[in-house]
């Protein structure tokens, strides 16, 4: 296999942006033809009609600001939740909690409510444990060393017969179970009332209804929101506590900048824009620990010209996106945790939301492929975290002086080893 590694702000630009179209392509392989119906989703399908229509709908259903003013105060009252169960949780002061648990809570609450208008009521709902269930099996199929040999010597695919047997198996139950228990109620309920539509797959169903999108088609879209939208966010909201944890110099530098400018009232979405060293700590937390540090794998379908190379069509194209922002050649102390580095550099970095696009710092990619889920990560990780300071002092549970903040990495991303325990 053709692999091309991208480790240049330069080429990454190329690749990205200049050349977006020729190298916006994702990589096929058997297993993910089995996970996503040889190319019917969007995440992992290559660059053309069926691509640009699905990031249309999913664009209109999500992503947009109307969307995030529709549901920012949904968010803010699902983190007020969180903090008010840590003020009545004893453990949470002294021995600490897992926050991880409390924050997929959140989050899965979140999303769910924009996507189906359903809440769970904690983690021990049995829907919502059968949603984590399969994601986790779905994981671990997915990290498999199977996974690995058959992508990259699928003359083996004999010997592969079990583990693509379980592959199929587990994503005809995941599709069975979205369907069965979001999907077929929405239908139902728009079928008695055709004007009642007030979430994200209502909208979903309506282009799967003007034959923009098919049955399956929209399957996949609720599938993949469920891989893209909780784990980076919850990963980052981790990493954001951590190194608060352990840097407590920052954290009381961002706790006196919220009271400072909103004094005794509540932090909304409307704030962020006022409080720019809470936005400075989500940057530098996505910086330290890009949650997904090689992108997702580009390809180009024709051959393609780059830096004076050909490269054949068909390719893995990653670009180094954890590099590029830790380059010590481009940033000053690139091995710390310093907010402070995106303060001095402002107006020279991308603002992240738009901007001038800096390509030594891209979290969350750009150009055709990025991550439309950005308008709704970026506030959402910056109000929770805002909250959480506000309101407590995040400390190491007693007897510790810090918090392991070691890394791991899973298919795509690179998290935390552990969830750690945070005293509140
Ligand atoms: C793609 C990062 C949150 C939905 C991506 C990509 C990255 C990324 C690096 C691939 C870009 C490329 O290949 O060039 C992140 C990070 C997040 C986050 C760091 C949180 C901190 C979300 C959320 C959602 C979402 C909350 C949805 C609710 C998607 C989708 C794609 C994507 C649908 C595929 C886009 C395409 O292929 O056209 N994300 N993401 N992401 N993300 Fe996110």
């Amino acid at each position: 296999m053709n692999l091309v590694v991208v480790s240049d702000p330069k080429l990454a630009d190329e690749i990205l942006h200049t050349k977006g179209v020729e190298f916006g392509s994702r990589r096929q392989n058997m297993v993910f033809d089995i996970f996503t119906d040889k190319g019917q989703d969007m995440v992992f399908s290559i660059y053309g009609d069926h691509w640009q229509k699905m990031r249309r709908v999913v664009t209109a259903s999500f992503f947009t600001n109307k969307v995030v003013q529709q549901y920012r105060e949904k968010w803010e009252e699902k983190m007020d939740l969180v903090v008010k169960d840590l003020y009545r949780d004893e453990k949470a002061s002294v021995e600490g909690v897992v926050i991880r648990r409390r924050l997929l809570l959140m989050q899965y609450n979140i999303l769910y409510r924009m996507m189906f208008d359903m809440r769970f009521e904690s983690m021990e709902d049995p829907l919502l444990k059968q949603i984590t269930q399969l994601k986790t099996e779905r994981t671990m199929l997915g990290k498999s060393f199977q996974f690995n040999y058959g992508e990259f010597m699928p003359i083996l695919k004999p010997f592969l017969r079990g583990y693509l047997e379980r592959c199929r198996e587990l994503q005809s139950r995941r599709l069975i179970f979205f369907n069965k228990y979001s999907i077929e109620k929405k239908i139902k309920a728009l079928d008695r009332d055709k004007h009642n539509i007030n979430c994200a797959i209502d909208h979903i169903l309506e282009a799967k209804k003007n034959g923009e999108i098919n049955e399956k088609n929209v399957k996949h879209i609720v599938e993949n929101i469920n891989v893209a939208g909780i784990e980076t966010t919850l990963w980052s909201m981790e990493w954001a506590i951590v190194e608060l944890v352990n840097h407590p110099n920052v954290q009381s530098k961002l706790r006196d900048e919220i009271s400072n400018i909103l004094e005794r009232n509540p932090l909304t979405e409307s704030d962020l824009d006022r409080l720019p060293y809470l936005q400075a700590v989500v940057k530098e937390t996505l910086r330290l620990h890009t949650p997904i540090p090689l992108l997702l794998p580009h390809m180009n379908l024709e051959d393609a010209e780059l830096n004076g190379y050909t490269i054949p069509k068909g390719p893995k194209v990653v670009v180094n996106a954890w590099w590029l922002p830790n380059n010590p050649a481009w940033w000053k102390k690139s091995e710390e945790f310093l907010p402070e580095q995106f303060l001095e550099e402002e107006g020279g970095t991308d603002d992240v939301r738009g901007g001038r696009v800096d390509f030594r710092y891209l979290p969350f990619g750009v150009g055709r492929r990025s991550c439309p889920g950005i308008i709704l990560a970026l506030p959402i990780l910056g109000i929770v975290i805002g909250k959480l300071v506000m309101n407590f002092e995040l400390c190491p549970p007693e007897g510790m002086e810090k918090i392991n903040a070691s890394e791991r990495g899973g298919l795509f991303s690179l998290r935390i080893t552990n969830h750690s325990t945070v005293a509140f």
